[in-house]
């Protein structure tokens, strides 16, 4: 796939260790391997690296493998593939594409993506000003992650399609019962995308027993992490072990032509 110049947006050729334009703006690829297009004025950085290393942490014990397989059995194998916010990699390694590349801000992610998974190229880059030509793919997803909508529709080849994975209504919401005097139940309604034509809704879930040092790396994983107070944080700490909801909705667009 052509990637392209942040700053021109005229294409990229790779040399060695770098990749450059025909207007001599060069990028470097980093030594675990993804490519750095982020600019110098960037004011945004991505997840950090505690939030990283949570997720990873959880995501490696295998609560969410079920939700990876059923979305890999939606992709086609023989078209490309482009993973928006995809921070460690976890989905994007995993999927069957031969053709696949992930885009996310943060660095911390990338390392751990690149340098466990050469199947994709993997660039440092905002969603929302992302270094691909128009029409370059047959597929895009985004997995719990902010929908830049209009570059879904600008990068999508016609008739492509667009797999956005997302939190259901009772999602997480034992973990939101401990935390919370009054848990409320996520918003799940349909998000509209101009351009995208709505196919199919797929509803998936599954309930887990989560031991402490597992809800701890979850919790670090969801939004409430930044909003929870220190004294509703302390609450998780006195569970040893808890059932816990994990309940997604995957939903499919075409890109109407
Ligand atoms: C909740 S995480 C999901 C990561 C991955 N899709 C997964 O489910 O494991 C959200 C990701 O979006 C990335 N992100 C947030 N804003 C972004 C932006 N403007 N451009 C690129 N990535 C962004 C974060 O760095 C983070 O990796």
């Amino acid at each position: 796939m052509d990637i392209l110049c942040p700053v021109c947006l005229q294409k990229l050729t790779k040399y060695e260790k770098t990749y450059a334009c025909e207007n001599r703006h060069s990028f470097d690829i980093a030594r675990e391997g993804y490519l750095n297009l982020s600019l110098k004025n960037s004011q945004k950085s991505g997840d950090n690296p505690d939030m990283i290393r949570a997720r990873k942490a959880f995501l490696e014990k295998g609560y969410y493998d079920f939700l990876r397989d059923e979305v890999n059995d939606l992709l086609n194998e023989d078209d490309s593939l482009v993973d928006l916010a995809c921070g460690e990699g976890y989905y994007t390694a995993f999927f069957k594409c031969k053709d696949k590349t992930g885009i996310d801000l943060s660095k911390s992610g990338l390392k751990i993506a690149s340098r466990a998974d050469k199947s994709t190229v993997y660039l440092l880059s905002s969603i929302f000003r992302t270094p691909l030509a128009d029409r370059c793919a047959d597929q895009v997803i985004t997995i719990f992650a902010p929908i830049a909508k209009e570059e879904i529709c600008r990068i999508l080849k016609d008739d492509g399609s667009f797999i956005l994975v997302r939190p259901d209504e009772r999602h997480l919401l034992e973990l939101k019962e401990i935390l919370y005097e009054k848990p409320y139940l996520n918003d799940a309604s349909r998000i509209e995308i101009e351009g995208l034509k709505f196919l199919k809704e797929i509803s998936v879930s599954r309930k887990e027993k989560v031991p402490q040092e597992d809800l701890m790396n979850l919790f670090m994983m969801t939004p409430y992490c930044n909003t929870t107070s220190q004294n509703d944080k302390d609450k998780l700490k006195q569970i040893t072990e808890t059932d816990i909801s994990f309940c997604f909705l995957i939903d499919i667009y075409r890109k109407a032509a």
